[in-house]
């Protein structure tokens, strides 16, 4: 495989296979094998993106030489299992957020990979599209003046069916965890830009949710987060409620719209902002282009930080992640959630 990074896909779902189409357009990866419960499934997994090996289990992928890094891609609350697992067989990890089930669960799988001397990162792909690295910029530019407040969802109405891991309680169901995590680690990257910091912890935290009668889980789910410097965060997220899913940052001296902040376009195009200058007659659009793929520059960075001996992606480090998770878990508190 040469200076390829050689991917072991551990798991046949959605997002594993966008993940696929994702390494195939990347410029230092190459997924090798694919691993699934079934031989069956591998098999067509592998024959659907040309993957060269079908496991039939997902230890067989893991005691794979051939394998450098894997791509955790099962429910969440099996993440952490096979991340410390994948450590152990001295891989590398990309792990699909959330990396754990709470923030304890997180710490442990970074512990394993420290103490392996693996990368581990948990999957914001959206961290590595230009368009948010264009918004940090220009928040620290300070075109907006001081941030005062940010506004971000993540909501989509999915029908309730009890055996979907998107609603099912025994699959780590509901919104907060599936996709809580993108407002509000965009709440903390926004808040830390504002503060000359990678990214910013809340001083203070409300949360609601509306609970799923049948499931148990969050059907939708709110939160007002203050950071340091008056900067306020109202994030949301639903697996029951469609919202706009657009992520708003206002300042002092204008704002800056983001209309699709999470997924700009998975493979390649045009993504546009809109910054509003306190004055303006009308907002300013600016239009980021890109011919990658959104989950090929999420893997090329984590081959580039493997490459450069680094011990975690800048883009998404460990504190970083534990910080989400410390505000995911303060959310299902507040509103009394817990998954046993
Ligand atoms: N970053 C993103 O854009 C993004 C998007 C969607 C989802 N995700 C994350 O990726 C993970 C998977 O989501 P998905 O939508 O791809 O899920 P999915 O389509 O349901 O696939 C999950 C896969 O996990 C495997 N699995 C292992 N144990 C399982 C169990 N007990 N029950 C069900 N499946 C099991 C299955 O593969 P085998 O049968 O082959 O073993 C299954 O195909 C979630 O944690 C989610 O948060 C991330």
């Amino acid at each position: 495989m040469g200076s390829h990074l050689a991917w072991g896909v551990l798991s046949t779902g959605r997002i594993a296979g966008t993940f696929a189409r994702g390494v195939s357009r990347s410029k230092r990866g190459r997924v090798v094998a694919v691993a699934s419960r079934s031989q069956a499934k591998a098999e067509a997994f592998a024959a659907r993106h040309s993957v060269p090996i079908a496991h039939g289990s997902y230890e067989a992928l893991l005691s794979d030489p051939r394998i450098a890094a894997v791509y955790v891609a099962t429910p969440h609350p099996f993440h952490v299992e096979w991340v410390i697992r994948a450590a152990s067989a001295g891989k590398h990890v990309l792990c699909e957020k959330p990396l754990g089930m709470n923030r304890a669960e997180a710490v442990l799988a970074f512990e394993a990979c420290r103490k392996a001397g693996v990368v581990l990162m948990e999957a914001y792909m959206y961290r590595f599209h230009p368009q948010t690295r264009s918004v940090v910029e220009i928040v620290k530019s300070g075109v907006i003046g001081r941030v005062c407040s940010i506004q971000a969802a993540f909501s989509f109405h999915l029908g309730y069916q009890e055996e979907s891991r998107a609603w099912a309680k025994s699959l780590g169901g509901g919104g907060i965890l599936d996709v809580g995590g993108y407002p509000v680690s965009f709440a903390r990257l926004i808040a830390g830009a504002a503060l000359g910091m990678p990214f910013a912890e809340p001083v203070s935290f409300f949360g609601a949710a509306a609970l799923h009668s049948a499931s148990g889980v969050d059907a939708y789910a709110s939160a007002l987060m203050t950071f340091p410097g008056d900067i306020h965060a109202e994030v949301s997220c639903g697996i029951g409620l469609q919202r706009d899913n657009a992520a708003w940052i206002y300042g002092s001296d204008g704002w800056l719209q983001i209309p699709v902040p999470w997924i700009p376009n998975r493979e390649g195009g045009r993504s546009r902002i809109l910054l509003q200058k306190r004055g303006a007659s009308s907002p300013e659009e600016i239009v980021i282009e890109t011919e990658e793929f959104l989950y090929g520059m999420e893997a090329d960075a984590f081959a580039q930080a493997i490459a450069d001996g680094l011990r975690e992606v800048p883009e998404v480090t460990a504190d970083d992640t534990l910080g989400t998770m410390a505000v995911l878990d303060r959310w299902r508190a507040a509103v009394g959630l817990e998954y046993n």
